[in-house]
């Protein structure tokens, strides 16, 4: 079949903006969208910049917006994107600077990787005198949850909704590799709670809203939101528990404990306490909210329902002392 492909082009050398360009190209059924651009470089247009190598979704390389959607061009079959979306419109990866075309700077992403320290450290100072666990891991003394099938193509962070108002995040990808190291068991107690520290300050694990963007686009299911969420529960079971972050998690729990349900109305006092500079901040919101009947009454009694809510909560307590 004879299709259009839209491909976004940008040569930031010499374009004030990104263009679409259309090429047609005759293409069988298992065409991918990656062999239809290798043969638009070389049939069509050999100025197209494009970046791939194992062609095997292996190497993360191809990583591109196929439709809209953050995807493996290797892996994207020209047919199903056709006949999903009725086009075939291709363009770099979002939230990464465009190189030309096609291929963006990862090097803020290889930086962020790099930030969470990818390696086995022996202790918190990360001396490399110190003594390690051995070198190998017996079966069964670990659990990475599928975090080590990262392949690094960068889909996630493009597709991450923080990451697109927040450069400093550490992202999606970064963090899913700090689970993995904080997983292992080869690396000591202490060391694991120096890198719990540095994670939850600022850009860190609390900036996460939890769109889900990132394992919905991930090609190698490493699902990164769900690396976060056990990176935060590290962090308040090592007692790291004064952010902001996890005092919203604390607070809110808290108030479900104690009252059944949530209150905004106190819920700045859990998060910020009586910090009064910073209090003062979100009074314009609270008075906004006010206005709109969104605030509770602060002194409203506990649902009916109450014995119910904390037998759930012993329940659970109860679980956890004894795993
Ligand atoms: S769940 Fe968190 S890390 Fe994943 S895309 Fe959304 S904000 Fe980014
Ligand atoms: S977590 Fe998934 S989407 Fe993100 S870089 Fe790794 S393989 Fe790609
Ligand atoms: S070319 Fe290697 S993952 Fe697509």
């Amino acid at each position: 079949m004879r299709l259009a492909f839209l491909v976004q082009r940008f040569n930031p050398e010499n374009d004030p903006h990104s263009r679409t360009q259309a090429y047609r190209l005759d293409v069988g059924r298992g065409t991918t969208v990656l062999d239809a651009l290798i043969r638009i470089k070389n049939e069509c247009d050999g100025s197209l910049a494009v970046r791939y190598s194992c062609r095997s979704a292996i190497c993360g390389s191809c990583a591109m917006d196929i439709n809209g959607s953050e995807k493996l061009a290797c892996r994207a079959s020209v047919r199903k994107e056709w006949e999903r979306h009725g086009r075939v419109a291709v363009a770099p990866l979002r939230n990464l600077p465009v190189i030309k075309d096609l291929v963006v700077d990862m090097s803020s992403f290889w930086g962020k990787i790099r930030d969470v320290a990818p390696w086995l450290s022996p202790t918190a100072q990360q001396s490399t005198h110190a003594k390690m666990s051995p070198h190998t891991l017996p079966p069964g003394s670990y659990e990475f949850h599928n975090v080590d099938a990262c392949i690094m193509c960068g889909a996630c962070v493009a597709a991450c909704t923080v990451h697109e108002v927040s450069k400093g995040f550490l992202g999606p990808a970064a963090l899913a590799k700090a689970n993995r190291f904080l997983a292992d068991p080869r690396e000591p107690v202490e060391a694991k709670r120096h890198r719990l520290a540095v994670l939850e300050q600022d850009h860190g694990i609390w900036d996460c809203t939890r769109c889900n963007f990132c394992v919905e686009v991930c090609p190698k299911d490493v699902q990164p939101m769900e690396a976060i969420i056990r990176l935060r529960r590290s962090a308040l079971d090592a007692g790291l528990a004064s952010t902001g972050g996890a005092r919203h998690i604390t607070g809110f729990t808290e108030l479900i404990r104690q009252h059944g349900r949530l209150n905004e109305a106190l819920m700045p006092l859990k998060i910020v306490g009586f910090n009064l500079p910073r209090l003062s901040q979100v009074l314009p919101l609270g008075l906004a909210m006010l206005r709109k009947g969104k605030v509770p009454n602060p002194l409203a009694p506990a649902i009916s329902g109450i014995a119910r809510v904390r037998a759930i909560f012993a329940t659970t307590s109860r679980k956890k002392d004894a795993g």
